[in-house]
């Protein structure tokens, strides 16, 4: 027999290994949103009604297996065995009609939950708080985020204001990709040629991220994204600022943005204001205001946008960025630019 001590020793080490995954990482267990809240109490509820089932069959498991173990002698004579009770019309009903009934209860209180997780709240009942509609476009690796009322357009970070309903519209570019921040409510397939809708309605000003969670190519993993929750103030004047086409370059900005112009970015890359309008990767109007760059991968330092651009399949293979053959001095140039774009 094993010292229980070792045992328990073990166990902690064992769960303290497992538990350290979950650190620093978005849960759905610390909701930050109504209908994130909805999707913590199913958990919970489901949890206790799976714990409450454990501990009945387990523990009448462990109660026939002691009572009736068998004590002592090698013969097992024929007037030990248990009661035969098969056909027993009563039993065999009564065992098959309980787990169908627990599974009737999962199935209510799921597609409730369901239902509240994308169906926009009665304005009544959200305290007839001001909608804020956010469009989300999946690529293959990052996300776009527009704000059609507003004529924003922005990648890989969005913000919104506090005790506003942000309604979001959820389409793909490309393949089947998932949006989920896991805070703001659950995972909404993002499908070709199909629109779902979330929603979420935050009360903290706070930074909650997400992650594509629907395997969608190589980089699946790397296609991550921030939600940057704030106060109406602070919101309004991210919307001013994102608004506003980039200042008049000067120097080596300048310099870097004769040579951007020149370059074959401007096929992907749309900066506002310039000849730069391509559509097939992220609008660069105001990348220097975003924490993140590479689809949430690197954070926006001029070291690492150096680096992202000198060769964007090393720090994420199978990109669709190329590396277009720039020196580092051209290199240089261009970042000098694009961190200015405020
Ligand atoms: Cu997009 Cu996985």
């Amino acid at each position: 027999m094993a010292n229980p001590r070792v045992i328990r020793r073990l166990a902690s080490i064992l769960l303290g290994i497992l538990l350290a995954g979950c650190v620093g990482a978005p849960s759905s267990l610390a909701p930050a949103s109504p209908n994130a809240r909805v999707i913590s109490h199913l958990m919970w509820t489901i949890f206790g009604i799976a714990a409450f089932v454990f501990v009945v069959v387990e523990g009448l498991l462990l109660y026939a297996a002691l009572r009736f173990r068998h004590k002592g002698g090698n013969d097992i004579k024929q007037e030990r065995l248990p009661d035969q009770i098969e056909g027993n019309t009563r039993l065999e009903t009564s065992w098959t009609l309980a787990p169908a009934v627990v599974l009737a209860i999962l199935f209510v209180i799921s597609t409730i939950a369901l239902y509240s997780v994308v169906s926009l709240p009665d304005p009544a009942a959200a305290g007839n708080a001001p909608t804020v509609h956010v469009q989300v476009i999946g690529h293959q690796w990052w996300w776009e985020f527009r704000y059609p009322d507003l004529g924003i357009v922005t990648a890989n970070e969005y913000h919104v204001p506090v005790n506003s309903v942000v309604r979001l519209t959820v389409e793909s570019a490309d393949v089947i990709h998932s949006y989920w921040a896991p805070q703001l409510g659950g995972k909404i397939d993002v499908i070709p040629g199909h629109i779902n809708q979330t929603w979420f309605k935050v009360t903290e000003a706070n930074t909650y991220s997400g992650q594509c969670a629907e395997y969608c190519g190589a980089e699946h993993a790397e296609m991550r994204f921030t939600v940057v929750a704030e106060s109406p103030e602070q919101f309004q004047a991210w919307v001013k600022a994102q608004q506003a086409s980039p200042a008049a370059m000067a120097g080596e900005a300048a310099a870097g943005e004769q040579l951007f112009m020149k370059s074959a970015c401007i096929g992907c890359h749309t900066i506002n204001g310039t000849n730069a309008r391509g559509q097939v990767g992220p609008n660069l109007t105001h990348l220097a205001s975003r924490k993140n760059i590479a689809g949430g991968v690197l954070e926006n330092t001029p070291q690492n946008l150096a680096a992202w651009i000198a060769n964007p399949p090393g720090v994420k293979p199978g990109v669709k960025m190329p590396n277009l053959g720039l020196t580092p001095d051209q290199i240089n140039t261009i970042v000098a630019y694009l961190e200015s774009l405020k």
